[in-house]
């Protein structure tokens, strides 16, 4: 076991987000973070990163108990995160902005520029492009590329196949199986069932900051009722 989080309980002030949030993943797992819109996957992806430090709970990454450890700790100990908004420098060139990565990061391993733009071919044909000018498509290889330049054992994803065309969506699902291929833990939130049934053997669902449904992709895909209730919009 790569993560185990137990009882998680996030706050935004005096809100209490996250409510007893558990969940497991597998070294080598792609599991999937399902709910509709604003019952807090990112929240949990945020918590697990530290940038939302969780009240109480347990976090256990690499058998190290991790709950209170800031991003940048999160990021040393081999955790990579993709967020929402992407976070990508807009007056830097699509080059700079892996580079930067790159700087950032204390290990180095499989991953490099070249393996990057070799899975993302268009952002090397991108290259010298301002990050300001990339499509919203681009901009999310280019995001996933800078997780990849720190050469994590773990990347969190927030909502990759949002607002992609189908097309992109099939491109970035045959990266995300090279990548595991690699070795490489994913935990991706993303409100795309199909999406995430295609990449990922196991889910969870979260209704209002607790889980409420867990296990294989190929059961909750089938499973109507479930669907309907906590994921049918
Ligand atoms: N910075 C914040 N301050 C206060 N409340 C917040 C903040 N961010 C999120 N929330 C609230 O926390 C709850 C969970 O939000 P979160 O963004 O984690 O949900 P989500 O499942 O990622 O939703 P989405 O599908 O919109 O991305 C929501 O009720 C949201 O309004
Ligand atoms: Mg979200």
């Amino acid at each position: 076991m790569i993560l185990e989080v137990k009882n998680l309980n996030t706050y935004y002030g005096n809100s209490h987000v996250l409510q007893d949030v558990s969940l497991y993943v597998h070294a080598g797992e792609v599991v999937a973070l399902l709910g509709r819109n604003g019952v807090g996957k990112t929240t949990t992806l945020r918590s697990l990163m530290g940038l939302t430090p969780p009240k109480s709970g347990s976090i256990v990454f690499k058998d190290q108990e991790v709950l209170g450890r800031a991003p940048y700790e999160m990021a040393w100990l081999g955790l990579a995160y993709m967020p929402d908004d992407l976070r990508i420098f807009p007056d830097l060139t699509c080059e700079e902005n892996l580079e930067i990565a790159r700087r950032v990061s204390r290990h180095s391993g499989y991953w490099n520029k070249e393996r990057i733009e070799e899975l993302f071919p268009v952002l090397r044909e991108r290259r010298k492009q301002k990050g300001a000018n990339l499509s919203g498509g681009e901009k999310k290889m280019l995001s996933l590329g800078r997780a990849l330049m720190a050469n994590p054992e773990m990347i969190l994803l927030d909502e990759p196949s949002e607002g992609l065309a189908p097309l992109v969506i099939r491109d970035l699902m045959s990266v995300i199986k090279e990548i595991r291929q690699k070795g490489l833990t994913i935990l991706l939130a993303d409100q795309n069932l199909k999406f995430c049934r295609r990449i990922s053997y196991r889910g969870y669902i979260l209704e209002k900051g607790q889980i409420v449904h867990q296990g294989q992709m190929e059961d909750i895909w089938q499973d109507e009722e479930v669907i309907k209730k906590y994921l049918a919009v």
